[in-house]
């Protein structure tokens, strides 16, 4: 497919309109630019084609299953936008005056109050717009904790199956990371743990159900070591999916959790947003959230900036409002039934791990939770298929790709997360390509490392894409990187979003 600039014509245009006549600013000559911009020049047809073939070339939830995991890709309702588009919440300005935001303010309190419920502790703020704007919320909340109380601690400790953003936010935040192993069954490591911990630990950073899917059989365990210390437990609800209405992170020990928004409550997100974090605390932890906090005073609700110990403000103010809509939508629908949103997304993960565990190698053989983690080494030892190679002749039987080399632990690793909102019928359909991608491999493994071939782009190289990316189009300059030859070496990156 050709690049808009190239379908351009000069004089072309997509609209021209009438002069007008009213007077024009004067730019300082310093700040005129001194020749036009080099814009494609081309009518509308040709635009609107344009775009509507691009946007038929990309997968999407709307368009295909999406079984990305540690992502929660889950369908998301429409009735949401619906709501999220209606007129008083669409409308209105961040900075409308309380009186004229009281169903807006009320809504985020209900949110609050629902998402405090859901995990058990006792407060919450809306403010941080994705996961790991979260987590570094939250180890700023541990760090002013434990100023508060004249402690100097300086270390946090994290599982090595952690998502890469959790070692990113612990080090931005200014401490210094320590990590965990994993034993045989998939938990923490209780014995490294244990020689980890001491007076110097501010905390733990922890998944549960971890990002291989298993839910941490030791969690009261650690609890007590952390807690034993004085230091603190993080959870990192980017698996809350898996848990809603069966078991609480407060329940467990922690005193610290972000949600994603945008994975467990849904949120049409991917390519970067919209996406909701919210940092959910124990009581001890309430004095030190962000400002301002959603308040409710008898039948009024209000901000109140009021907090002396408070962080200070994450995000403009109170967060990223559509997406709080969607959330309290999507929550309320279930209402008391959200548990079985939980259940049937693990029901469901289960069922998948049924049918392939014995195509593809389960590393910890165990029930899982929402989401498992294969591993393709087999296929690459007999065949030298990669899971690589898998994931790309995926896109051939219509499927997104699963997660891939990740956690860093598992060799060849697929980590699928099925979701809830998915028939038997997909997913049967999805076990039924995995089954015949495994034979592939076995008798004529060249299907596969050609993979794609069905797709409008074919094997992409990565490390080419990586290093040599042209992300602006340069005219006669422009360069042609189709002739250089590619680097066959496969690039093994750690999945960070
Ligand atoms: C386990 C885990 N933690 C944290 C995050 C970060 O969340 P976000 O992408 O909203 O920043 C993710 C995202 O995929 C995740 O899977």
């Amino acid at each position: 497919m050709k690049l808009i600039f190239e379908k351009s014509q000069p004089g072309r245009r997509a609209g021209s309109f009438a002069r007008h006549d009213l007077p024009v600013p004067e730019v300082p000559a310093t700040l005129r630019r001194r020749q036009p911009p080099r814009l494609p020049e081309v009518a509308e047809p040709e635009l609107v084609r344009h775009f509507t073939e691009l946007a038929s070339r990309t997968f999407g939830i709307d368009t295909g299953f999406y079984p990305l995991g540690s992502c929660t890709m889950k369908h998301n309702p429409r009735v949401n936008e619906r709501v999220a588009n209606l007129p008083g919440f669409r409308d209105l300005h961040p900075l409308q005056e309380e009186d004229g935001a009281q169903g807006a303010l009320e809504l985020e309190w209900r949110l609050q109050e629902i998402l405090t419920e859901i995990c058990g502790l006792h407060a919450c703020s809306l403010q941080p717009a994705a996961g790991s704007q979260g987590e570094l919320t939250g180890l700023m909340l541990m760090r002013a904790y434990f100023a508060d109380r004249g402690e100097e601690r300086d270390t946090v400790v994290t599982a090595d199956t952690a998502h890469g953003t959790n070692p990113a936010s612990v080090t931005m935040a200014g401490y210094k990371l320590q990590k965990v192993g994993t034993d045989a069954r998939g938990n923490l490591d209780i014995d490294d743990l244990r020689a980890k911990v001491d007076e110097r630990t501010a905390g733990l950073m922890l998944t549960n159900p971890s990002t291989l899917g298993l839910f941490d059989e030791g969690i009261e365990e650690v609890a007590g070591i952390f807690h034993e210390a004085g230091a603190l437990l993080y959870y990192d609800g980017a698996n809350l999916n898996a848990v809603c209405g069966i078991s609480r992170p407060g329940d467990m020990g922690f005193d610290i959790v972000h949600i994603n928004l945008h994975k467990t409550f849904s949120q049409p997100h991917g390519g970067g947003g919209p996406g909701g974090g919210p940092i959910v605390v124990r009581d001890t932890l309430e004095p030190f959230l962000p400002v301002p906090a959603v308040v409710r005073d008898g039948e009024r609700f209000r901000l109140d900036y009021d907090r002396p110990k408070s962080i200070g403000k994450v995000r403009a103010f109170t967060g990223p409002f559509g997406v709080f809509v969607r959330s309290y939508a999507f929550i309320r629908a279930y209402g008391p039934a959200l548990k079985a949103m939980s259940e049937v997304a693990v029901l469901n993960a289960n069922y998948l791990l049924a049918r392939l565990k014995d195509a593809y190698e389960l590393p910890f053989d165990r029930l899982c939770m929402h989401e498992f983690v294969l591993s393709a080494r087999r296929l690459k030892r007999e065949h030298g298929v990669t899971a690589l190679d898998v994931a790309k002749r995926l896109m051939d039987y219509g499927f997104h790709p699963p997660t891939i080399y990740f956690p860093l632990i598992v060799p060849e690793a697929l980590m699928i997360e099925p979701t809830e909102t998915e028939s038997k019928e997909t997913l049967d359909a999805f076990v039924d390509a995995l089954l015949a991608i495994a034979r592939e491999a076995d008798e004529s493994p060249e299907l596969l490392k050609d993979a794609p071939r069905k797709r409008p782009v074919r094997r992409l190289d990565e490390v080419k894409a990586v290093k040599r990316a042209v992300v602006r189009y340069r005219f006669e300059e422009h360069p042609d990187l189709s002739q250089e030859p590619s680097e066959a070496r496969m690039l093994e990156v750690q999945k960070g979003a």
